[in-house]
Protein backbone atom coordinates (compact mmCIF):
# COMPACT_ATOMS: atom_id res chain seq x y z
CA UNK A 1 0.00 0.00 0.00
CA UNK A 2 1.35 3.26 -0.97
CA UNK A 3 0.12 6.49 1.03
CA UNK A 4 -0.47 9.96 0.30
CA UNK A 5 1.30 12.72 1.24
CA UNK A 6 0.92 16.41 2.14
CA UNK A 7 3.66 18.90 3.12
CA UNK A 8 2.19 22.29 5.14
CA UNK A 9 4.76 25.10 4.70
CA UNK A 10 5.87 23.81 1.12
CA UNK A 11 7.79 27.28 0.39
CA UNK A 12 10.15 27.04 3.40
CA UNK A 13 13.55 26.17 4.19
CA UNK A 14 12.83 22.81 5.91
CA UNK A 15 10.03 22.70 2.70
CA UNK A 16 12.64 22.69 0.28
CA UNK A 17 14.08 20.25 2.03
CA UNK A 18 11.29 17.90 2.47
CA UNK A 19 10.85 17.78 -1.30
CA UNK A 20 14.78 16.88 -1.82
CA UNK A 21 14.87 14.05 0.83
CA UNK A 22 11.45 12.88 -0.01
CA UNK A 23 12.51 12.75 -3.94
CA UNK A 24 15.60 10.37 -2.53
CA UNK A 25 13.43 8.41 -0.07
CA UNK A 26 12.57 5.02 0.04
CA UNK A 27 8.88 5.87 0.58
CA UNK A 28 5.89 4.48 -1.26
CA UNK A 29 4.42 7.51 -2.10
CA UNK A 30 1.90 7.78 -4.62
CA UNK A 31 0.56 11.05 -4.52
CA UNK A 32 2.21 14.72 -2.69
CA UNK A 33 0.08 17.67 -1.81
CA UNK A 34 1.45 21.38 -1.51
CA UNK A 35 0.18 23.69 0.87
CA UNK A 36 1.64 26.90 2.35
CA UNK A 37 0.16 30.18 2.89
CA UNK A 38 -2.05 31.67 0.49
CA UNK A 39 0.35 34.43 -1.04
CA UNK A 40 2.08 31.28 -2.43
CA UNK A 41 -1.06 29.64 -3.80
CA UNK A 42 -0.45 29.18 -7.82
CA UNK A 43 3.23 28.89 -6.69
CA UNK A 44 5.03 25.41 -9.15
CA UNK A 45 8.05 23.64 -7.37
CA UNK A 46 9.71 20.80 -8.98
CA UNK A 47 9.64 17.30 -7.68
CA UNK A 48 10.74 14.34 -9.23
CA UNK A 49 11.01 15.87 -12.66
CA UNK A 50 7.64 16.98 -12.58
CA UNK A 51 6.10 20.37 -11.04
CA UNK A 52 3.20 20.31 -8.15
CA UNK A 53 1.49 23.39 -7.86
CA UNK A 54 1.52 24.83 -4.26
CA UNK A 55 -2.10 25.60 -2.74
CA UNK A 56 -3.57 27.93 -0.06
CA UNK A 57 -3.51 25.51 3.43
CA UNK A 58 -7.18 25.14 3.67
CA UNK A 59 -9.23 25.71 6.98
CA UNK A 60 -9.94 22.22 7.91
CA UNK A 61 -9.08 18.81 6.73
CA UNK A 62 -6.44 17.50 4.19
CA UNK A 63 -7.44 13.85 2.56
CA UNK A 64 -3.82 12.23 2.67
CA UNK A 65 -2.46 9.90 4.77
CA UNK A 66 0.55 11.68 6.34
CA UNK A 67 1.05 15.34 6.60
CA UNK A 68 4.42 16.69 7.32
CA UNK A 69 3.92 20.14 8.76
CA UNK A 70 6.43 22.99 8.84
CA UNK A 71 4.53 26.16 8.47
CA UNK A 72 5.36 27.01 12.56
CA UNK A 73 3.53 26.22 15.48
CA UNK A 74 0.95 28.47 15.29
CA UNK A 75 -0.25 26.70 11.99
CA UNK A 76 0.23 23.25 13.64
CA UNK A 77 -1.64 24.24 16.95
CA UNK A 78 -4.75 25.21 15.14
CA UNK A 79 -4.93 23.16 12.58
CA UNK A 80 -3.27 19.46 13.57
CA UNK A 81 -6.62 18.54 15.40
CA UNK A 82 -8.51 18.82 11.95
CA UNK A 83 -5.91 16.84 10.39
CA UNK A 84 -6.00 14.23 12.49
CA UNK A 85 -9.99 13.93 12.87
CA UNK A 86 -9.77 13.89 8.97
CA UNK A 87 -7.55 10.42 9.34
CA UNK A 88 -3.98 11.97 8.82
CA UNK A 89 -1.10 10.98 10.67
CA UNK A 90 0.72 14.86 11.35
CA UNK A 91 3.99 14.92 11.49
CA UNK A 92 5.06 17.77 13.18
CA UNK A 93 7.96 19.83 12.71
CA UNK A 94 7.35 22.92 15.17
CA UNK A 95 7.62 22.88 18.94
CA UNK A 96 3.20 23.03 19.42
CA UNK A 97 3.09 19.12 20.75
CA UNK A 98 6.34 18.09 21.78
CA UNK A 99 5.68 17.92 25.53
CA UNK A 100 2.58 16.79 24.93
CA UNK A 101 2.40 13.13 27.08
CA UNK A 102 0.38 11.81 24.05
CA UNK A 103 2.71 13.12 21.80
CA UNK A 104 5.92 10.90 20.67
CA UNK A 105 8.62 12.71 20.42
CA UNK A 106 10.66 10.71 17.72
CA UNK A 107 14.32 10.63 16.53
CA UNK A 108 13.94 7.15 14.73
CA UNK A 109 17.91 5.83 15.56
CA UNK A 110 17.19 6.23 19.08
CA UNK A 111 13.14 6.14 20.34
CA UNK A 112 11.48 5.09 16.52
CA UNK A 113 9.43 2.43 18.32
CA UNK A 114 7.86 5.78 20.21
CA UNK A 115 6.15 6.58 16.48
CA UNK A 116 4.17 3.39 16.62
CA UNK A 117 2.29 4.30 19.73
CA UNK A 118 1.03 7.73 18.18
CA UNK A 119 -2.72 9.28 18.08
CA UNK A 120 -2.27 10.87 15.33
CA UNK A 121 0.23 13.47 15.96
CA UNK A 122 4.24 12.82 16.33
CA UNK A 123 6.63 15.39 16.89
CA UNK A 124 9.59 16.13 15.22
CA UNK A 125 12.58 17.28 17.87
CA UNK A 126 13.85 20.70 17.80
CA UNK A 127 17.10 20.96 15.12
CA UNK A 128 19.38 21.44 17.92
CA UNK A 129 18.55 18.59 20.16
CA UNK A 130 18.00 15.89 17.41
CA UNK A 131 21.61 16.35 16.33
CA UNK A 132 23.13 15.82 19.80
CA UNK A 133 21.22 12.82 20.42
CA UNK A 134 22.10 10.70 17.21
CA UNK A 135 25.56 10.66 18.98
CA UNK A 136 24.68 11.25 22.90
CA UNK A 137 21.68 8.41 23.11
CA UNK A 138 24.56 5.32 21.77
CA UNK A 139 27.01 7.11 24.60
CA UNK A 140 23.94 7.22 27.20
CA UNK A 141 23.23 3.40 26.13
CA UNK A 142 26.88 2.07 26.37
CA UNK A 143 28.07 4.05 29.38
CA UNK A 144 25.15 5.50 31.09
CA UNK A 145 25.22 9.39 30.68
CA UNK A 146 24.63 11.14 33.88
CA UNK A 147 25.34 15.30 33.09
CA UNK A 148 25.94 16.49 29.63
CA UNK A 149 26.49 20.25 28.94
CA UNK A 150 26.22 21.60 25.70
CA UNK A 151 27.09 24.94 23.93
CA UNK A 152 26.02 25.39 20.25
CA UNK A 153 27.32 27.31 17.49
CA UNK A 154 23.34 27.36 15.55
CA UNK A 155 23.28 28.71 11.30
CA UNK A 156 20.93 31.57 10.43
CA UNK A 157 18.56 29.12 8.49
CA UNK A 158 17.44 27.76 12.04
CA UNK A 159 15.27 31.05 11.92
CA UNK A 160 13.86 29.73 8.35
CA UNK A 161 14.67 31.40 4.92
CA UNK A 162 13.95 34.77 6.03
CA UNK A 163 17.08 34.06 8.64
CA UNK A 164 19.64 33.03 5.77
CA UNK A 165 18.36 36.44 3.72
CA UNK A 166 19.33 38.29 6.80
CA UNK A 167 22.74 37.11 7.03
CA UNK A 168 23.32 37.23 2.94
CA UNK A 169 21.71 41.06 2.87
CA UNK A 170 23.35 42.92 5.85
CA UNK A 171 26.95 41.52 5.12
CA UNK A 172 26.47 42.79 1.92
CA UNK A 173 25.46 46.12 3.68
CA UNK A 174 28.43 45.44 6.03
CA UNK A 175 30.89 45.28 3.48
CA UNK A 176 29.59 48.18 1.72
CA UNK A 177 30.83 49.96 5.25
CA UNK A 178 26.74 50.48 6.00
CA UNK A 179 25.50 49.71 9.27
CA UNK A 180 23.76 45.96 9.07
CA UNK A 181 20.24 46.03 10.97
CA UNK A 182 18.64 43.21 12.04
CA UNK A 183 14.93 42.16 11.99
CA UNK A 184 14.82 38.46 12.79
CA UNK A 185 17.70 38.66 14.77
CA UNK A 186 17.98 40.35 18.02
CA UNK A 187 21.23 41.72 16.74
CA UNK A 188 22.98 42.20 13.66
CA UNK A 189 24.03 39.15 12.54
CA UNK A 190 27.27 39.62 10.23
CA UNK A 191 30.89 39.36 11.68
CA UNK A 192 28.77 38.45 15.47
CA UNK A 193 27.72 35.75 17.40
CA UNK A 194 24.61 36.27 19.45
CA UNK A 195 23.40 34.21 22.85
CA UNK A 196 20.36 34.44 22.80
CA UNK A 197 18.09 32.45 20.35
CA UNK A 198 13.92 32.18 21.52
CA UNK A 199 12.62 34.02 23.83
CA UNK A 200 13.99 33.92 28.29
CA UNK A 201 12.77 32.26 30.69
CA UNK A 202 12.35 33.01 34.09
CA UNK A 203 15.84 30.70 35.25
CA UNK A 204 17.49 32.66 32.92
CA UNK A 205 17.81 30.49 29.93
CA UNK A 206 15.82 30.83 26.65
CA UNK A 207 13.23 28.42 25.25
CA UNK A 208 16.20 27.13 22.84
CA UNK A 209 18.25 26.14 25.40
CA UNK A 210 15.21 24.58 27.45
CA UNK A 211 13.99 22.90 24.34
CA UNK A 212 17.64 20.99 24.57
CA UNK A 213 17.12 19.68 28.23
CA UNK A 214 13.35 18.65 27.77
CA UNK A 215 13.50 17.25 24.65
CA UNK A 216 17.15 14.99 25.41
CA UNK A 217 15.07 13.53 28.13
CA UNK A 218 12.23 12.92 26.47
CA UNK A 219 13.91 11.12 23.10
CA UNK A 220 16.49 9.08 25.49
CA UNK A 221 13.66 8.27 28.24
CA UNK A 222 15.53 9.23 30.76
CA UNK A 223 14.46 12.23 33.15
CA UNK A 224 17.18 11.93 35.79
CA UNK A 225 19.87 13.28 32.89
CA UNK A 226 21.13 16.35 34.00
CA UNK A 227 21.76 18.72 31.29
CA UNK A 228 22.46 22.56 30.83
CA UNK A 229 22.71 24.18 27.45
CA UNK A 230 24.09 27.48 26.14
CA UNK A 231 22.46 28.59 22.33
CA UNK A 232 24.55 30.55 20.53
CA UNK A 233 23.62 31.70 16.82
CA UNK A 234 26.48 32.65 14.53
CA UNK A 235 26.90 33.76 10.93
CA UNK A 236 26.37 30.87 8.78
CA UNK A 237 23.86 29.79 6.42
CA UNK A 238 23.41 26.11 7.77
CA UNK A 239 24.18 22.74 10.08
CA UNK A 240 24.20 23.52 13.50
CA UNK A 241 27.28 22.93 15.55
CA UNK A 242 28.00 21.58 19.30
CA UNK A 243 30.47 21.45 21.74
CA UNK A 244 29.57 18.60 24.09
CA UNK A 245 30.89 17.43 27.86
CA UNK A 246 29.66 14.19 29.43
CA UNK A 247 29.81 12.97 32.95
CA UNK A 248 29.68 8.74 32.54
CA UNK A 249 28.40 6.56 34.56
CA UNK A 250 31.06 4.04 33.71
CA UNK A 251 34.08 5.65 32.20
CA UNK A 252 34.80 5.71 28.43
CA UNK A 253 38.06 6.44 26.55
CA UNK A 254 37.79 8.33 23.36
CA UNK A 255 38.40 5.32 21.58
CA UNK A 256 36.08 3.02 22.89
CA UNK A 257 33.47 6.31 21.76
CA UNK A 258 34.83 6.44 17.85
CA UNK A 259 34.48 2.39 17.97
CA UNK A 260 30.92 2.87 19.28
CA UNK A 261 29.90 5.80 16.67
CA UNK A 262 31.00 4.24 13.71
CA UNK A 263 28.52 1.64 14.49
CA UNK A 264 25.74 4.46 15.32
CA UNK A 265 23.42 4.61 12.78
CA UNK A 266 23.07 8.69 11.76
CA UNK A 267 26.81 9.12 12.66
CA UNK A 268 29.62 9.78 10.68
CA UNK A 269 32.77 9.91 12.70
CA UNK A 270 35.20 12.80 11.35
CA UNK A 271 38.41 12.72 13.97
CA UNK A 272 41.34 12.74 12.95
CA UNK A 273 42.83 15.93 14.02
CA UNK A 274 46.49 15.35 12.63
CA UNK A 275 44.67 15.48 8.69
CA UNK A 276 42.89 18.57 10.17
CA UNK A 277 39.39 16.24 9.90
CA UNK A 278 36.82 17.29 12.33
CA UNK A 279 33.46 18.04 11.91
CA UNK A 280 32.37 21.41 10.44
CA UNK A 281 29.16 23.43 8.84
CA UNK A 282 31.41 23.38 5.56
CA UNK A 283 31.37 19.75 5.52
CA UNK A 284 28.21 18.08 7.21
CA UNK A 285 26.25 20.69 5.58
CA UNK A 286 24.00 18.51 3.30
CA UNK A 287 24.85 15.52 4.81
CA UNK A 288 22.48 13.17 5.93
CA UNK A 289 24.97 12.07 9.14
CA UNK A 290 25.93 14.04 11.79
CA UNK A 291 29.56 14.55 11.78
CA UNK A 292 30.89 14.01 15.40
CA UNK A 293 34.90 14.57 16.21
CA UNK A 294 37.66 15.87 18.74
CA UNK A 295 36.26 13.12 21.49
CA UNK A 296 38.75 13.34 24.13
CA UNK A 297 38.68 12.90 27.81
CA UNK A 298 37.47 15.06 29.70
CA UNK A 299 39.98 17.15 32.04
CA UNK A 300 36.54 17.62 34.89
CA UNK A 301 34.57 15.06 34.28
CA UNK A 302 36.81 11.37 35.18
CA UNK A 303 36.02 8.98 32.41
CA UNK A 304 33.78 11.55 31.01
CA UNK A 305 34.34 12.87 27.13
CA UNK A 306 34.27 16.22 25.21
CA UNK A 307 33.45 16.04 21.89
CA UNK A 308 31.96 17.89 19.12
CA UNK A 309 29.52 17.67 16.47
CA UNK A 310 27.94 19.30 13.29
CA UNK A 311 24.92 18.19 12.00
CA UNK A 312 22.56 19.34 9.43
CA UNK A 313 19.96 20.54 10.42
CA UNK A 314 17.58 21.75 7.60
CA UNK A 315 18.20 17.78 7.20
CA UNK A 316 18.97 16.12 10.51
CA UNK A 317 17.47 18.39 12.84
CA UNK A 318 14.28 19.10 10.78
CA UNK A 319 13.01 17.43 6.90
CA UNK A 320 15.35 14.22 6.92
CA UNK A 321 13.96 13.04 10.68
CA UNK A 322 10.42 13.78 9.77
CA UNK A 323 10.75 11.65 6.82
CA UNK A 324 12.37 8.68 8.26
CA UNK A 325 9.65 8.99 11.01
CA UNK A 326 7.64 8.49 7.58
CA UNK A 327 9.83 5.64 6.56
CA UNK A 328 9.38 4.23 9.70
CA UNK A 329 6.07 4.13 9.74
CA UNK A 330 5.75 2.65 6.94
CA UNK A 331 8.20 0.10 6.90
CA UNK A 332 6.68 -1.21 10.54
CA UNK A 333 2.72 -1.35 9.07
CA UNK A 334 1.62 0.84 10.91
CA UNK A 335 -0.32 2.99 8.30
CA UNK A 336 -1.29 -0.23 6.67
CA UNK A 337 -3.11 -0.76 9.56
CA UNK A 338 -4.84 2.50 9.58
CA UNK A 339 -6.20 2.27 6.08
CA UNK A 340 -7.46 -1.32 6.62
CA UNK A 341 -9.13 -0.46 9.50
CA UNK A 342 -10.81 2.33 7.33
CA UNK A 343 -11.33 -0.28 4.98
P1 LIG B 1 4.74 31.14 2.40
O1 LIG B 1 6.02 30.93 1.65
O2 LIG B 1 3.55 31.12 1.50
O3 LIG B 1 4.77 32.30 3.36
P2 LIG B 1 10.21 29.46 6.81
O4 LIG B 1 10.35 28.62 8.06
O5 LIG B 1 11.32 29.25 5.85
O6 LIG B 1 9.96 30.89 7.14
O7 LIG B 1 8.88 28.91 6.07
C1 LIG B 1 7.60 28.97 6.64
C2 LIG B 1 6.59 28.18 5.79
O8 LIG B 1 5.31 28.29 6.40
C3 LIG B 1 6.44 28.70 4.38
O9 LIG B 1 6.19 27.62 3.50
C4 LIG B 1 5.23 29.59 4.51
O10 LIG B 1 4.51 29.79 3.30
C5 LIG B 1 4.38 28.78 5.44
N1 LIG B 1 3.33 29.60 6.06
C6 LIG B 1 3.46 30.81 6.66
N2 LIG B 1 2.25 31.27 7.06
C7 LIG B 1 1.34 30.32 6.71
C8 LIG B 1 -0.09 30.21 6.83
N3 LIG B 1 -0.83 31.16 7.42
N4 LIG B 1 -0.69 29.08 6.35
C9 LIG B 1 0.04 28.12 5.77
N5 LIG B 1 1.39 28.18 5.60
C10 LIG B 1 2.03 29.26 6.07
Amino acid sequence: LKMRVAIVGATGAVGHELLKVLEASTLQMDELQLYASPRSAGLKLPFAGRELTVRATPEGAIDADVILASAGGSISKEKAPAWVAGGAVVIDNSSAFRYDPEVPLVVPEVNGEAALHHKGIIANPNCTTAIAVVAVAPLHRAYGVKRMIVSTYQATSGAGQKGMEELLDQTRVALGGGDAGASVFAHPIPFNVIPHIDAFQDNGYTKEEMKVVWETRKIIGDESLQISCTAVRIPTLRTHSEAITLELERPATPEQARELLRQAAGVEVRDEPGAKLYPMPLTASGKYDVEVGRIRSSLVFGGGLDLFVAGDQLLKGAALNAVQIAEYLQENGALKARQKAEG
